[in-house]
């Protein structure tokens, strides 16, 4: 607290990440960061972009990037917006789009940065429980509303809701924004991209952190209706108007190039999550059905908490969250089978 600080700032909850410990031989698996490198083409796009070129601000718009990612996804440029990372995208979408006079509508389980971005922007906003099995249910959603937003597959859980479920709410909910917070989706889900050309009030967000194995170059993004990308533009350029440098430019664009390398590390990670869930429920474990890098999972006989903090004893880091309804799981992210088997062992000794 201090007499300096604006009235905001005094009424501010941050959001708190998860933890980046800086020791050695750590099994981490805290943060849902993909455990394979990057594209080869991706660290060579970098490598090659060093030099006296960064001398020079880059390029304010991106236009490199958002082509790569338009032809990914087979839509256009105009549709498409990029940010530091989708948190800073998701942060413009809650200035630029989701503060209105009715409340905005999230899930009281997602991700827990929501309730920041509206308290930073002074967003009334109403949390809608998830169902008894974790799911979202569409019904609770027809309620006035000044835009709806939530992750898919959704976070902490890993639960997927299908696209057409999210089709039907968009048939219901026209006059505000419904943003699809995508992070999770490569790794087993279906994008509702397919939707936007349909629905002018869809927005979908991406990232390279996941499914790219590109957090640490944080490059976030936006698909949708021009009118929507123009709003999250001006936010933008009231902001910052080089929000990713050259090397995130270069290394983001490689990698939405290189397609099969994607595929094949999404394919290793949804090959050793089925392997991973299988193993735990044989040890006891209760878990939600997960289309995510991660699991969410209930340990037999030992409060979830204690559970963490002997894993931490030998050597590894999963996520744990001290709140209502979740305080008997644990988000335990996909490892290589390395890792994994690291887990295994772990949780064997300590169950
Ligand atoms: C649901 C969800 N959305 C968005 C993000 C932010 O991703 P980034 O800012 O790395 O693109 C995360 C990160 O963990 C997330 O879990």
């Amino acid at each position: 607290m201090s007499r300096y600080w604006s009235r905001i700032v005094h009424e501010l909850t941050p959001y708190v990440p998860g933890e980046q410990p800086q020791i050695e031989n750590l099994v981490k698996l805290n943060t849902n960061e993909n455990p394979y490198g990057p594209s080869p083409r991706a660290i060579e796009a970098m490598q090659q972009e060093l030099g006296a070129s960064l001398r020079l601000y880059p390029d304010p718009e991106s236009v490199q990037l958002k082509k790569a990612i338009a032809d990914f996804h087979q839509i256009d440029s105009e549709q498409v917006f990029v940010g530091n990372g989708s948190d800073e995208v998701l942060a413009h979408t809650f200035m630029g789009l989701l503060n209105h006079e009715a409340p905005l509508l999230f899930p009281d389980i997602t991700y827990s940065f929501y309730p920041v971005y509206c308290g930073l922007y002074e967003i009334e906003y109403q949390q809608i429980p998830l169902t008894d099995e974790f799911a979202i249910d569409i019904n609770d959603y027809s309620i006035d509303n000044g835009g709806i937003i939530f992750p898919n597959p959704n976070a902490p859980t890993g639960r997927l809701l299908a696209l057409t479920e999210i089709e039907n709410l968009l048939r219901r909910n026209t006059e505000s924004v419904v943003v699809v917070d995508e992070a999770y989706i490569d790794f087993g889900g279906e994008s509702a991209v397919s939707l936007i050309n349909k629905y002018p009030n869809l927005l979908v967000t991406q990232t390279v952190s996941k499914s790219r194995s590109l957090a640490g170059i944080r490059v976030g993004y936006a698909m949708g209706n021009p009118e929507l990308i123009e709003a999250l533009v001006r936010v933008k350029d009231s902001f910052n108007s080089y929000p990713l440098d050259r090397l995130a430019i270069a290394g983001a664009t490689a990698a939405f190039e290189d397609v099969d390398y994607f595929e094949s590390t999404c394919g290793k990670v949804i090959a050793s999550r089925d392997m991973l869930a299988a193993e735990l429920e044989s040890l006891g474990f209760q878990l939600i059905p997960s289309a995510a890098n991660f699991l969410f999972a209930m340990p037999p006989r030992m409060p979830a908490q204690q559970v963490a903090e002997a894993l931490r004893e030998h050597g590894v880091i999963v996520r744990y969250f001290n709140k209502p309804r979740i305080d008997q799981y644990l988000r335990i992210t996909i490892g290589t089978d390395a890792q994994n088997q690291a887990l295994l062992e772990a949780l064997r000794s300590i169950l």
